[in-house]
């Protein structure tokens, strides 16, 4: 089936995804598509709300269907790495040794962090505090089921991921995925559970942004099918990051005009906590090369992870904006960013906008658990200085306690807290060198 949609651009979205998008569409093979389907009514049975409610809040949006769009190649040959110049692999089989089984773990990864972010937003979904919200959250659980679809339609729809005496990957990753629950999905972020509805907005607006930069990165995958799927995914985050961009906004000014259910301190608690995780989604800093390597993506960890970074920055920029002018009514953007900046600058009051009014990007070696050693489990503070005393770091029991200041009261009685802590305090550090990046 030949389909063209027009996507409609959100007031955050990025230029680039208002493009015409055309793509094919697809369903997976009857075993996969049930066991879906069977997974989604355990895990997300809301999604038919959305479905009986769809055209009143997305009139001009084509409704939810759970098919895998296959989009087009900018170009068939593969763009960068070592085999740069020759055609894209269609097969996986085409892919020998270590490589078939990187491009099956970035698979996986995606797949893994799909179905968690569903796992994750029911949690707090009735918390909304308004309709809208409510709407947009199932919105994006729903595209998230279709992303899951996507990434089965990539291992099922090619039986050479099944080689002669082997197991059949395939199978084996998707039956596993299946299985996957909130605690051992593939990436840390993914295994966090939800405490209230912040958590939505702010996972929104900083998680699924990690997913467009990786998306963005693999639209050049070498192998083909993968490529396909970018494009169409891209469109869909756009809305996710779109509505997580005006609803912290929307909270940030309720926060403001003591209107809100959340403080400002409370969303930069929340900003706290998972901006590190975001950050350890792409690897390890110095590394990436390998991926690199094979054509899978265009840039390196350390490039992407900073390129990311500066666009949470703008991104958190823009609601202290908004902040700057509910507190000073009348103010230009131009302007109140300038008050912005300054406050933030010198640490001091400007008309009236004191440096706690508004919210900050924690430093990149700030709650690090992954990534650069001279930055994991070391007590950096949210602006990025070190915490010392009499010239040596500051113990991990003294790093808990200042932690419990910046953390979320919930978020330090989560799993994957507790892990962190335990690691802190040296009873049990994750093995050194395992991958964990997508
Ligand atoms: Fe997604
Ligand atoms: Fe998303």
């Amino acid at each position: 089936m030949r389909r063209a949609i027009k996507y409609s651009p959100h007031p955050f979205a990025h230029p680039q995804e208002e493009e015409l998008a055309a793509y094919d569409t697809e369903t997976i093979d009857s075993r996969y598509h049930d066991a879906l389907v069977t997974w989604q009514k355990k895990n997300f049975p809301e999604l038919s709300f959305l479905e009986e409610n769809w055209t009143k809040f997305y009139a001009n949006q084509t409704p939810f269907q759970l098919y895998a769009k296959i989009g087009k190649l900018s170009n068939n040959n593969i763009v960068f790495g070592r085999m740069a110049g020759q055609p894209r692999f269609e097969k996986a089989s085409e892919m020998v040794g270590n490589m078939f089984y990187s491009a099956r773990d970035i698979i996986r990864a995606q797949a893994s962090t799909e179905l968690g972010s569903i796992q994750q937003h029911r949690l707090t979904l009735e918390e909304a505090p308004n309709d809208q919200m409510k709407m947009a959250v199932l919105r994006i659980m729903a595209e998230e089921l279709r992303h899951a679809y996507q990434m089965f339609w990539v291992l099922s729809h090619d039986h050479s991921w099944k080689k002669p005496g082997h197991p059949d990957i395939a199978e084996e990753t998707m039956d596993e995925l299946l299985s996957m629950e909130l605690g051992n999905h593939v990436l840390d972020a993914f295994n966090i559970p939800f405490s209230n509805f912040l958590d939505n907005v702010v996972f929104a607006t900083v998680i699924d942004l990690v997913g467009k930069y990786q998306l963005e990165m693999q639209k050049v995958f070498s192998y083909a099918p993968m490529a396909r799927s970018m494009g169409p995914m891209l469109s869909e985050e756009g809305f996710h990051i779109g509505s997580g961009r005006g609803f912290v906004k929307e909270l940030a000014v309720a926060a403001t005009n003591g209107s809100g259910r959340y403080s400002i301190a409370d969303i930069q608690k929340t900003l706290n906590a998972w901006c590190p995780r975001g950050l350890e989604m792409f690897g390890n800093e110095r590394g990436g090369e390998t991926a690199v390597a094979f054509g899978f993506k265009d840039r390196n960890n350390g490039t992407a992870q900073s390129e990311y970074y500066n666009e949470v920055r703008e991104v958190v920029e823009l609601v202290n904006v908004a902040v700057v002018q509910t507190k000073v009514p009348g103010t230009s953007a131009p302007d109140a960013r300038t008050i912005v900046r300054e406050v933030q600058d010198t640490g001091e009051r400007v008309q009236g906008v004191h440096p706690e009014d508004l919210l900050f990007v924690p430093d990149v070696k700030f709650y690090r658990k992954r990534g650069a050693e001279e930055v994991v489990f070391m007590p950096y503070d949210v602006s990025g200085t070190l915490l010392t005393e009499n010239n040596k770091p500051i113990s991990g029991e003294q790093y808990l306690g200042y932690l419990n200041t910046v953390l979320p009261e919930y978020f330090m009685k989560t799993n994957e807290f507790t892990k962190y802590r335990d690691a802190l305090l040296g009873y049990e550090r994750p093995e050194a060198g395992r991958s964990y990046g997508w």
